[in-house]
């Protein structure tokens, strides 16, 4: 009788499988990319293909025990051949799609013609008036039946992500005279942020680390190049107390390079270069250039390469990030799903939260009076630590591009709902903006993110962004990092549920402050922050205790930065 019920079933599956399910579609175009019309039945493809893991669910609910507090794992990160155990496809998973590639001929390399046909999709040409290259894309992608639960990603298929994905809304203002190290109240021109200013404000302390083991990474993308020259000449005037020799170690993956040529010389990759260098006095830097040409397979690329690095960084900070639908779904899952992995092995994944506001990674004139709002990737990946920008002192407030807002993808995880149900009663009810309130919110906490100095092709200027925030975060647990393994305990590893259940004592709450964006008038609907967590600074900015090390030294139940006391030391 079973049997012949199991039977049935088989033969009702066989029947099926030459069905086709769609995958992931879209109703439109992106804004700012416009179809050219089909793409030629002969042009090839090249396809990559992301199979499912075996145990997302299982890596999950391992990542949420290691990393909030009270747990009888917190903090016993897992080795890389742990994690591996979790992320590589079933032998299932293999076999079905190696069967559906034999049977169907199919090649990494392939015709459009047979890409539509074997995916139901209607591959066309798209521009955007500031990307160099068209692309390729279909607003449709299916799979058949027998690869359902099989494939996660086909690309490239339906994500577009744009231009510029690097989170700093001004471009490099040269500065007429070099700022000298000093205090954010004494610099000049006043505002002029620097690594002294921000050691001042929270606290951070100038002491050497001493760990040789830890490492904080700095990825780069869109072919921007960290120069030794100017991070040198940062130090000197910045970090007059270090060496200027201090430099970073280059990691390169995808067929990235790190050009060395004042002309070459990313304002992106400096400024993030020169204040985690900055910040995390004598912690080993590691800069991560991704080669290619798309900035979604680059994210890919990057978690590819830490999961096969058998010590990892305890740190990782990205100042890039894209809007969250241009990606897509099942692309941006993948890639959270990536970050989850990294947390596990007891790396804090940390990113910039976007710099427009609630409008994207970078607001424009045009999406002004849009009041949906658009949420930004990685940053809103619940497996990420995302950080936004303040500006100003006595007090600091959110600056008016901080990323902010809530996913349309990733529901709030259980760590923040408190917060963010608290939040929410602050937005009015009728209130004029759209957004997903069962969402992921964030960011996490904030950092300055404005009039940053820097040297950048030989030059000293200011810059701002999300993108000045992340790294000056990443400093910050760096340093935290090296004096936990000093101490022989664990690094501090995924950070979110420990940052929401501490957060009140952790941070500066910041309440001042309207994201509509940089470019967007203040009168656009936007939201505001808030007593308590906020979708513009989080939890607020980090503080540390204020004559460190000997306070930490003396006094190792005191809290300090995370209220450290609680889990660190037991
Ligand atoms: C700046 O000056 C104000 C007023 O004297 C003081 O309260 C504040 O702590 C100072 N901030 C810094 C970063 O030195
Ligand atoms: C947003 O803030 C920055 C920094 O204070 C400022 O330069 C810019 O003009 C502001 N934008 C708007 C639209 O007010
Ligand atoms: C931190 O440790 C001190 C000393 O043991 C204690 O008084 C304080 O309550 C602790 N803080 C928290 C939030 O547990």
């Amino acid at each position: 009788m079973a049997l012949c019920k199991l039977l049935t079933l088989l033969s009702i599956i066989a029947m099926a499988s030459a069905a086709m399910v769609v995958h992931e579609s879209r109703t439109s175009v992106p804004a700012g990319f416009v179809s050219q019309g089909a793409a030629p039945a002969n042009d090839m493809l090249t396809l990559r293909v992301a199979l499912t893991s075996n145990n997302v669910a299982g890596l999950e609910e391992q990542l949420m025990s290691l990393s909030t507090p009270g747990s009888s794992e917190f903090r016993q990160w897992l080795s890389m051949e742990e994690v591996k155990a979790f992320v590589q496809p079933s032998s299932e998973t293999v076999s079905a799609f190696s069967a559906f590639a034999s049977a169907n001929g199919l090649e990494p390399t392939l015709p459009v013609s047979q890409a539509n046909q074997l995916f139901a999709a209607q591959f066309e040409v798209f521009t955007h008036p500031d990307m160099p290259d068209t692309i390729t894309r279909t607003l449709s992608v299916s799979l058949p039946s027998e690869l359902v639960g099989h494939v996660d990603v086909i690309h490239p298929t339906t994500e577009f992500t744009g231009p510029n994905t690097r989170l700093a809304p001004t471009s490099f203002i040269s500065l007429d005279r070099r700022a000298v190290a000093a205090s954010c109240n004494s610099s000049l021109p006043s505002g002029v942020v620097t690594p002294t200013c921000l050691q001042e404000l929270y606290g951070i302390p100038t002491t050497p680390a001493t760990e040789k083991t830890n490492s904080l990474l700095v990825t780069a993308y869109e072919d921007e190049f960290a120069q030794t020259a100017d991070l040198s000449e940062f130090l000197k005037l910045l970090r007059p107390d270090i060496p200027s020799t201090t430099t970073f170690t280059l990691l390169t993956t995808a067929g990235g390079i790190n050009t060395q040529n004042p002309e070459d010389a990313g304002t992106e990759a400096d400024l993030d270069i020169e204040y985690t260098t900055g910040i995390a006095t004598d912690v080993p830097i590691e800069f991560l250039a991704v080669g290619g040409n798309n900035f979604a397979t680059s994210l890919l690329d990057t978690t590819t390469f830490l999961d096969g690095v058998a010590t990892p960084p305890s740190v990782m900070t990205t100042s890039y990030g894209d809007t969250e639908t241009d990606i897509g779904s099942s692309m941006a899952t993948k890639i959270c799903n990536g970050y989850m992995a990294l947390g596990t092995r007891g790396i804090s994944v940390v990113f910039a939260s976007g710099d427009g506001g609630v409008r994207g990674n970078h607001d424009t004139l045009s999406i002004c009076d849009d009041n949906t709002f658009m949420p930004v990737f990685p940053a809103a990946c619940p497996f990420v630590t995302a950080v936004g920008s303040t500006q100003g002192f006595g007090p600091e407030k959110a600056i008016n591009f901080t990323g902010g807002g809530f996913s349309n993808f990733f529901p709030t995880p259980s760590y923040q709902t408190a917060a963010v149900a608290s939040f929410l009663k602050t937005v009015p009810s009728n209130f004029a903006g759209t957004f997903n309130k069962a969402g992921r919110g964030y960011p996490d906490l904030a950092v300055q993110g404005w009039n940053f100095e820097i040297v950048a092709g030989g030059e000293t200027g200011l810059v701002g962004g999300t993108s000045a925030s992340s790294p000056t975060f990443a400093g910050i647990i760096a340093l935290i990092n090296d004096r936990l393994i000093a101490a022989g305990k664990p690094v501090l590893g995924f950070l979110n549920p420990f940052i929401y259940s501490t957060a009140s004592t952790a941070f500066t709450d910041i309440t001042i402050g309207h994201n509509s964006g940089f470019v967007c008038p203040a009168s656009s609907v936007a939201f505001d922050a808030a007593v308590g967590w906020d979708a513009l600074t989080g939890f607020g900015t980090p503080i540390f205790p204020n004559s460190w090390p000997l306070r930490w030294r003396n006094e190792f139940t005191r809290k300090y930065l995370l209220n450290l006391n609680v889990t660190f030391l037991e």
